[in-house]
């Protein structure tokens, strides 16, 4: 199943779900483009968030044998902003060129939705789950994780969540956790 399949299936079930949507790492914008497609034709208030300078340091919480590196992914947000901006019937949407969580915090957003959360390493991961999860609709709020087979991911979600087995799905060539609430 592709980014798009996902995106466009987890947020099938929040259709009749109260609240924003919010994507913390956006990079080159295709997870970011499948929810706006969703969105549509809907109101929502979207909130992409992304400090557009890569991965930041790569934690000890990530492994040695981590696939990632600082820096990876750095994009240009000034040409992130004009694709999105393509998207010109969605006027709720805002894009944020912030670190997470510390620019989460200052949203004056508490509910929720649909969440997606694709910043590949634990310190970010788990500063995004503390944010959002409280914040999540408890009437059918959906979190998406990316990379949880990721050793940094998986830690951050075991922990936030207080289990220690994942169960996942397997999509594609990439790993998904999902929280329906
Ligand atoms: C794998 S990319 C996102 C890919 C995107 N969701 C997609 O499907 O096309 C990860 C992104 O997370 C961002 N990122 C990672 N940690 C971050 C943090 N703590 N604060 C802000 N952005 C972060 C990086 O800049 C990068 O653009």
């Amino acid at each position: 199943m592709s980014v798009e399949a996902v995106i466009t299936q987890a947020m099938d079930l929040v259709r009749g779900v109260a609240g924003s949507v919010i994507e913390c790492g956006i990079g080159e914008g295709r997870s970011a483009m499948a929810i706006l497609e969703a969105v549509r034709p809907t109101d929502r208030k979207v909130y992409l968030v992304d400090s557009f300078n890569g991965l930041p340091d790569i934690s000890v919480e990530d492994g040695c044998s981590s696939v990632f590196y600082t820096g990876q992914y750095r994009c240009d947000p000034d040409r992130i902003k004009r694709i999105l901006g393509g998207y010109k019937d969605i006027r709720n949407m805002n894009i944020f060129a912030g670190v997470i969580p510390e620019f989460l915090y200052g949203l004056a957003d508490n509910n929720f939705a649909f969440a997606h959360v694709d910043l590949d390493l634990y310190k970010g991961t788990i500063g995004a789950l503390k944010f959002i999860v409280p914040r999540l609709s408890r009437w059918g709020g959906f979190l998406l994780v990316h990379d949880i087979s990721q050793e940094g991911v998986a830690k951050a979600v075991k922990e936030y969540f207080k289990i220690d087995n994942l169960s996942w799905g397997l999509l594609d060539a990439d790993y998904w956790g999902f929280v329906r609430l």
